[in-house]
């Protein structure tokens, strides 16, 4: 997605709006902000003019003569329409296919993907007029996404209220669903490796693969072409996605290098061990060695290597920590020669390995870090891509 309208009308939620558009601009999206005027009475247009360093328009007619019809310019290589908040006047105005403002009109004049968000007074919300303004809206197409539960501006308690800002980012993004890597060959790794010491034990880590899995169920929605190399896990490979199996790092390494010329973009998601039993017994060791000494051996760092050969491919890499966390993964960034970092301190709640959710940092070549809030690892996938997508356009 390179362009996004946003229409603000005329509701107190119009103060969260700012909030919207900064998440489109930091993944790089064009965003072009259009008001009704009686938006313009909660938020002034150069709140949105400053964030999105495009004119804000509110007027249906431009003041320059000889303008090209604004509506018309205006949706120029729109790729989405995102009306938040969408108040019941505006609501109507879309039902009954009104054009007395510069919003109204555009709406009815876009040919890309339009998403709704109403947000009003409970009552209103209720209302039969603006239930059957919003079914209509959506048999057209519309994509409304529904308002949330709370404690509304009016003071009373009900459905009606805006979703945050980042929710509405993910509802309109998969409404759309972005094909921002269309056709892009991509790698991505996952889960643990397991370095055999016998037939029935072996050294691994905790991994369940849950955060490459997720990179590559969001990247095939997006229209990459994905292959997913494993580690062992109990998870199924999206559908779409090439899975490679593997057991050790070795086995990883060699499944990596012979797919890793073809790759635009290298995501490396797995706990690879470092280490593997430098003996490797066929039979079964039996208890009486209990007192033996294990002599390990290093494995090939992957990632390393990648980056030695990197050209101008992506690489990400992952790093998770328990002490030192962002100065640890910016080494980890300088010596494997990578794009970004996603790094997570193991200690912090909610963090690491087996768990649905993770806190990350991002940190980029520039050793600019970014602080990313808890989240689900699928919607942090696709905020990685985000970050990805930005690099991709350079
Ligand atoms: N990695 C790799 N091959 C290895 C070890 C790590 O490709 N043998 C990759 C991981 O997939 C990850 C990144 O390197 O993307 C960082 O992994 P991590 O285990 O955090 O770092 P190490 O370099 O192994 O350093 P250490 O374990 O000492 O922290």
């Amino acid at each position: 997605m390179k362009k996004v309208i946003i229409g603000v009308t005329g509701g107190i939620a119009a103060y969260k709006v700012p909030e919207l558009a900064r998440l489109f601009v930091r993944s790089g999206i064009d965003v072009q902000v259009v008001m009704t005027p009686a938006a313009a009475e909660f938020i002034t247009p150069l709140t949105f003019q400053t964030l999105t360093g495009n004119p804000v328009f509110v007027e249906m007619y431009g003041d320059r003569t000889g303008e090209r019809v604004r509506h018309v310019e205006l949706l120029e290589n729109a790729d989405l329409m995102v009306i938040a908040p969408a108040t019941a006047n505006t609501l109507g105005k879309m039902a009954l296919g009104l054009a007395d403002n510069l919003l109204a009109t555009l709406y009815l004049a876009a040919d890309c993907p339009v998403v709704v968000i109403p947000s009003m007074n409970v009552n209103m919300f209720k209302h039969p007029a603006v239930v059957s303004n919003i079914e209509l809206l959506q048999k057209r197409g519309c994509h409304v996404m529904d308002p949330d539960q709370g404690e509304l501006a009016c003071g009373v308690y009900g459905s009606g209220r805006m979703p945050e800002p980042y929710d509405i980012f993910n509802f309109a993004r998969r409404a759309v669903m972005i094909k921002d890597y269309q056709g892009i060959e991509v790698l991505v790794t996952a889960g643990p490796t397991r370095e055999p010491l016998d037939p029935v034990r072996y050294i691994s880590n905790p991994s369940t693969g849950l955060m490459g899995f997720s990179l590559a169920r969001a990247l095939s929605d997006r229209g990459a072409l994905v292959t997913l190399v494993s580690g062992p896990t109990h998870l199924t490979a999206p559908a779409g996605v090439r899975l490679v199996k593997v057991n050790t790092a070795a086995e990883m390494r060699e499944a990596v290098l012979s797919d890793y010329s073809k790759c635009r973009i290298i995501y490396k998601a797995a706990a690879v061990s470092d280490f593997r039993p430098a003996e490797n017994w066929d039979e079964k060791v039996k208890k009486e060695k209990a007192s033996m000494t294990l002599q390990l051996a290093s494995n090939p760092d992957i990632l390393l290597e990648l980056g030695k050969n990197k050209g101008n491919k992506i690489l990400v890499g992952f790093a998770a920590e328990t002490e030192d966390a962002l100065q640890n993964a910016h080494d980890k960034l300088v010596n494997k020669n990578l794009d970004l970092i996603i790094v997570n301190n193991l200690k912090e709640p909610g963090s690491g390995f087996a768990v649905n959710t993770n806190r990350v940092s991002i940190i980029d070549r520039d050793g600019k870090v970014e602080e990313i809030p808890l989240m689900e690892k699928e919607e942090l996938a696709h905020l990685i891509l985000d970050r990805t997508a930005v690099l991709l356009k350079k």
